[in-house]
């Protein structure tokens, strides 16, 4: 549709005045400066003294909250002060395959002071992120992981949101970083950090309105942690899950059945403010010894007499749904190495070890020639993909570019909602289904990134 047409079909419409409104911020978007990030050296207190040597894209903030509209496009230049390599990955929204920012897959990797364009229109509302994929546990660990959110065209009716980022930061007792990893654990679980954060702060905490609805967005953006989150105080509703409204109702997280997200997996809770003022909703990390809560709303004011029930439902993505009889069935299988050897990653970073396999092959490196799809599909057929994790560690695997959903577990029920990650816990197998909708070469692989980085990777071939 033309800006004319636009403009002239929402004039007809009943609400005119407030649809030609976001009929010409639309223009105006379309026709504005691209926005610029630069990536680089940052300094920050996290916990007591000032951290040096973090990377973000200003020099003493986290990476800010990107917005934008389903589909409007967006475009932005990311260029890079810092003395490594870089490239920028939009995680969980389906782009064009060369915008997807995996060096040597769909782009080479960004230098210092060269500037790469990225451009999309992203036709999928809900909770993203972004972090490179160069450099990554580097970059990553030491801070450079931002919240992406896509806005849904219509309201859906909340007072207020509270976006989160959680991770951990290895520092030491001077503040300053620790090594990022132990090949020790690198090779288990993977290496957890010291100091648990929501937007970089320990335990922060929000206003709101008494009896406010509100929208919170939760992000895991951490290299390692599995988080077992929970709420305490009012009630509320899961509305959203890795970035899509759900469709099988997901139980409200408690105590005792918290709700389990790894890197890189989002929750979007509905929640109502406590009715009387000072009282506090408090979103916890189960863990071993005591519960760690990891940020707190607090109702604050004149109550607002607001229902979960004045909220819409979410509107559902336009994700193409897998016709499961024609599917066909590709199996993967996740766990150690049989061989061990050095990885080559060019520009990219190499830790320096392999334990981890995909189909028991270690990824040779991101850099490397001569690297084969794990599996080619065919552009628009169904498929339902078997990952089954021998291993006694869980690994959330991610698939770029693509959305999918699990249709069955050999543990356990799995609400069958869309996501671009399926967490397998110890020797689990999931069935996930989904069309091959996007052509390109997808990167594939462990999102605990010691794990990617010393082997459980690889990619998947769409054409
Ligand atoms: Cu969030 Cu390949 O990554
Ligand atoms: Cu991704
Ligand atoms: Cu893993």
């Amino acid at each position: 549709m033309q800006r004319r047409e636009f403009l002239r079909f929402c004039a007809g419409g009943s609400a005119g005045a407030v649809l030609s409104l976001t009929g010409v911020s639309i223009a105006t978007t379309a026709a504005a400066e691209p926005l610029r990030l630069r990536i680089q050296k940052a300094r920050y207190t996290i916990n007591g003294a000032v951290t040096q040597d973090m990377v973000s894209l200003s020099q003493d903030q986290p990476p800010p909250v990107l917005r934008m509209k389903q589909h409007e496009p967006f475009v932005v230049h990311v260029t890079n002060d810092l003395e490594d390599y870089t490239a920028m990955h939009w995680h969980g929204i389906r782009v064009p395959n060369k915008m997807d920012g995996v060096p040597y897959l769909t782009q080479w990797p960004i230098a210092r002071k060269e500037t790469w364009r990225y451009a999309f229109t992203p036709e999928d509302a809900g909770t993203y992120w972004y972090h490179p994929h160069c450099m990554t546990m580097e970059q990553m660990a030491r801070g450079l992981t931002g919240v992406l959110i896509v806005e849904e065209r219509e309201s859906v009716g909340f007072d207020t949101e509270t976006i989160v980022n959680l991770r951990d930061f290895r520092l030491g007792e001077d503040s300053q970083f620790i090594k990022f990893f132990s090949p020790r654990m690198a090779a288990r679980s993977g290496t957890l950090g010291t100091v648990m954060t929501a937007n970089w702060k320990q335990n922060p905490v929000y206003e709101h309105q008494t009896g406010a609805l509100v929208r919170l967005r939760l992000v895991a953006t951490d290299v390692t942690r599995i988080y077992k989150l929970f709420a305490t105080g009012e009630h509320g509703k899961v509305i959203a899950i890795d970035g899509h409204p759900v469709r099988d109702t997901v139980a409200w997280p408690t105590d005792v059945a918290p709700h389990i997200m790894g890197p890189g997996q989002r929750i979007e809770l509905a929640i109502k403010m406590p009715d009387r003022e000072g009282a506090e909703v408090v979103i916890t990390h189960q863990s071993g010894q005591a519960p760690r809560p990891l940020v707190t709303l607090r109702s604050v004011g004149a109550p607002l007499k607001r229902n979960l029930k004045d909220l819409h439902t979410l509107p559902a993505n336009p994700v193409p749904e897998p016709d499961l009889k024609s599917a066909e069935v590709v199996e993967f299988v996740f766990g150690w190495t049989p061989q061990s050897m050095k990885p080559n990653n060019g520009y990219c970073g190499s830790l320096g070890y392999t334990f981890w396999s995909i189909d028991r092959k270690p990824w040779p490196g991101d850099a490397a020639d001569g690297t084969k799809p794990l599996a080619e599909l065919k552009l628009g057929r169904s498929y339902i993909l078997r990952l089954r994790n021998e291993s006694p560690n869980a690994h959330p695997i991610h698939l770029h570019g693509l959305t999918f959903r699990p249709i069955r577990s050999n543990q356990r029920n799995l609400p069958s909602n869309w996501t671009d990650t399926a967490l397998l816990l110890k020797n689990e197998t999931i069935d996930i289904a989904l069309v091959a909708s996007n052509p390109g070469d997808w990167a594939f692989h462990c999102h605990v990134i010691e794990h990617q980085k010393t082997g459980l990777a690889g990619f998947i071939r769409v054409s």
